[in-house]
């Protein structure tokens, strides 16, 4: 245990709060694109007011991953041709990147890793949902994208205790999730949810986050399974990021619950990794 647990703390709700906040245009696009009498015309309206994000959205827009290939040069137009929830994913995805591109020393990230790995489970998120429960697409979708965001708040405490943390990973051969545990008292998906709270993210969306390691105790039971899985496969297809990944195991009981068997994985995990490869492409 860290000396000074309460200390700990205080320090921790300071970095939340400093934490910057998901970008108000993410946040009214996304009850936009939720609201069924909106039109193509008020969201662009909505980006005007935030160039870099627009302009990040038009480029994506373009990028062979969504097949327009430089044809679309509005976002009105982008809406037409994309549809709605194409057009919400571009949005979150442009969103948060730079929140999410950034250097973890206490982690051993570079900028890209946390990133990679963001989109990875988005991607994996919203294609186990589109084969579930095409409904939970969109939240699945922006949940997996920031499933990881407590590790930003905590890198500077593993930093401090990353003597502690090697240790303790090799002598028990545990994850690096159980040394949070462990060696901090709280892991970084518990701190997932308190940023979420910061964020005003939905609840259905928080909690899956906060539960993405044992879904098995979300009241949300069938976006954390479905994060959980996502998160699995994208370590097992390589947009993992930790030296501890092998030891990272499904919670006993995600496949049955999500009714997949080992040749599903198999499938959706090529699915993913090519999915993976087209959209980094895009997004840089
Ligand atoms: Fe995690
Ligand atoms: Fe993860």
């Amino acid at each position: 245990m860290a000396a000074d647990n309460h200390e700990m703390m205080r320090q921790i709700s300071a970095g939340i709060e400093e934490i910057p906040p998901m970008p108000q245009v993410v946040m009214k696009a996304q009850q936009l694109l939720a609201d069924p009498d909106s039109s193509a015309k008020e969201l662009a309206a909505l980006l005007e007011k935030d160039p870099s994000i627009a302009a990040k959205v038009l480029k994506m827009a373009n990028s062979a991953f969504y097949g327009l290939r430089g044809n679309v040069n509005s976002i009105q137009h982008a809406a037409m041709v994309l549809g709605y929830r194409n057009l919400g994913e571009i949005i979150s995805v442009a969103g948060v990147q730079q929140s999410l591109e950034k250097k973890l020393p206490g982690y051993g990230l570079d900028s890209e890793d946390l990133w990679r790995h963001s989109l990875s489970v988005a991607m994996g998120s919203k294609i186990i949902a589109s084969r579930k429960n095409p409904e939970l697409e969109m939240v699945a979708h922006t949940a997996g994208l920031i499933h990881d965001v407590g590790k930003l708040i905590l890198d500077p405490f593993v930093l401090d205790e990353k003597e502690t943390f090697e240790a303790f990973i090799v002598s028990e051969q545990q994850t690096f999730l159980a040394a949070e545990q462990e060696i901090l008292g709280f892991d970084h998906a518990e701190i997932a949810a308190e940023v979420c709270k910061k964020w005003s993210i939905p609840m259905v969306i928080s909690s899956a986050i906060q539960y993405h390691h044992s879904p098995s105790s979300s009241s949300e039971v069938e976006l954390a399974f479905i994060l959980h899985l996502a998160d699995y496969i994208s370590l097992v297809t390589g947009a993992g990021y930790e030296s501890d990944d092998y030891l990272y195991e499904l919670e006993e009981g995600t496949l049955d619950y999500l009714q997949l068997d080992d040749s599903d994985v198999s499938d959706l995990s090529l699915e993913l990794m090519e999915s993976v490869a087209n959209l980094l492409d895009s997004s840089n």
